[in-house]
């Protein structure tokens, strides 16, 4: 075969998908290693493979070479740590067609159970042209997968996810509420809350990130503000007493943000979390009930079948509800340092007012500018201080309500 002929042949490829619809779930259980333990009839069909041929082998039988290694690394990393865990797979059949699922899996007794909707949301076609580029960069330069997913991370980051927790947690609730419009069924009142409640957990973490960075850039002006005073002499005396103060405060500042923004990341994380667990456990209550009514696979013990996703079900029901009322405890938790933050915020205002007063009095250029840089920081945390309290308590209400909405579903 000469060259033209090859690359004629490579233009005229074209994949082809296998249909499948929104209504269709599948799931697989595989042990610790990711050997297929069962399975049902959706994903034995779609795969192409007989029961036979799937059970026992390692799930990577219908591994597509379009999604990055990397995406894999991270799933397992996650596993290994017994966290669950949502990723869009593109997964080859046994006739070498494709067909791209939403997989949450979740560490059950003996292994992991994977279930899978089919996707078709917005986050969906970014995540494509995401991988597309990842798997040209493993390829191209040779990027080993630890490597490959800290680029997805730092993608999924320019893209506006503070974590993985956040992407799963925006992905899986698009991808679920889009699939049950789809399937004309009536949205989930509580997901609809938690989208809800998301952005206002990003931009309290922005705030928060906002003041934290605020006080990076202007950490010196406290202690270059005591050595010009003490290069002005006797006329500098006020100046030294407001930098002693400046400087007494910035270290309290300085002791009280890493508390402050841990409390604002397990906020904004609990969120997420909270909102992944509430849709996994609605994905696994549709296939349990689906499961039962499936006709039973040979090889594959129904009966235990159908009670592992029970009892699977049942376990995320309850980490959901877990999740869910920790949310009221973690924002009480964070309104506590932020109120400490503001108690250090009214400090920054009032040494702000003598070091205008005195800066004005002196006139030297330097300590001018240093009070200047004084005002833009207590402007940073102010701003941010007053953004936080709105948005602490847009969450706090959306919380109730969520919580009010959880109990009348579950009544
Ligand atoms: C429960 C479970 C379900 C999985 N489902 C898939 C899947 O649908 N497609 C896939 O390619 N890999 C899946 N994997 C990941 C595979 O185990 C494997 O890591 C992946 O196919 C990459 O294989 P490779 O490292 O040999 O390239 C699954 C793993 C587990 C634990």
């Amino acid at each position: 075969m000469d060259f033209s002929e090859t690359c004629e042949q490579s233009h005229l490829y074209r994949e082809v998908e296998i249909p499948f619809s929104f209504a269709e779930i599948f799931f697989s259980r595989t042990d610790t290693r990711g050997k297929i333990q069962s399975g049902n009839e959706v994903f034995q069909r779609i795969s192409g493979y007989s029961w036979g041929e799937l059970a026992g082998r390692p799930h990577n039988i219908i591994r597509h070479e379009g999604v990055p290694r990397a995406v894999f690394w991270l799933l397992w990393d996650r596993l290994k740590k017994g966290l669950q865990t949502g990723a869009y797979v593109k997964n080859k059949s046994r006739d070498g067609r494709f067909y791209w699922v939403y997989a949450i899996i979740t560490p059950c007794e003996g292994g992991f159970l994977s279930v899978r909707i089919k996707p078709g949301s917005a986050v969906f076609a970014v995540v494509q042209a995401e991988y597309a580029s990842l798997v040209r960069m493993e390829t191209e330069e040779g990027l080993p997968p630890a490597e490959s997913a800290a680029r997805l991370m730092a993608r999924l980051a320019a893209l506006g996810f503070e974590s993985y927790d956040a992407f799963m947690a925006a992905s899986l609730s698009a991808e679920f509420s889009g699939r049950e419009e789809k399937l004309q069924r009536q949205p989930r009142q509580t997901l609809t809350l938690y989208e809800r409640l998301m952005p206002s957990a990003a931009r309290l973490l922005a705030a928060a990130r906002r003041i934290s960075e605020g006080y990076l850039t202007y950490r010196f002006v406290p202690l270059n503000l005591l050595v010009h005073a003490g290069q002005i002499g006797d006329a500098g005396a006020a100046i030294a007493t407001i930098s002693t103060n400046y400087n007494t405060l910035s270290e309290e500042i300085e002791q009280g943000l890493d508390g402050f923004m841990d409390a604002a990341r397990t906020v904004s994380n609990t969120i997420n979390v909270g909102a992944f667990l509430l849709a996994t456990s609605y994905v696994q209550q549709e296939i349990a009930s689906s499961f039962r009514q499936e006709a039973a696979m040979e090889g594959v013990d129904h009966e235990k079948e159908s009670d592992y996703l029970d009892q699977q079900q049942a376990i995320y029901q309850e980490e959901a509800l877990k999740s869910l009322t920790g949310i009221e405890k973690e924002l009480q938790a964070f309104f506590r340092n932020a109120s400490e933050m503001k108690r250090l915020a009214s400090g920054l205002a009032a040494i702000r007012v003598m070091g205008k007063v005195e800066s004005g009095r002196l006139s030297v250029a330097a300590v001018k500018d240093l009070i200047a840089d004084l005002e833009a920081f207590q402007d940073i945390v102010q701003n941010g201080l007053s953004d936080i309290l709105q948005t602490n308590d847009a969450l706090r209400a959306g919380t109730l309500r969520l919580l009010e909405a959880y109990a009348t579903e579950a009544a």
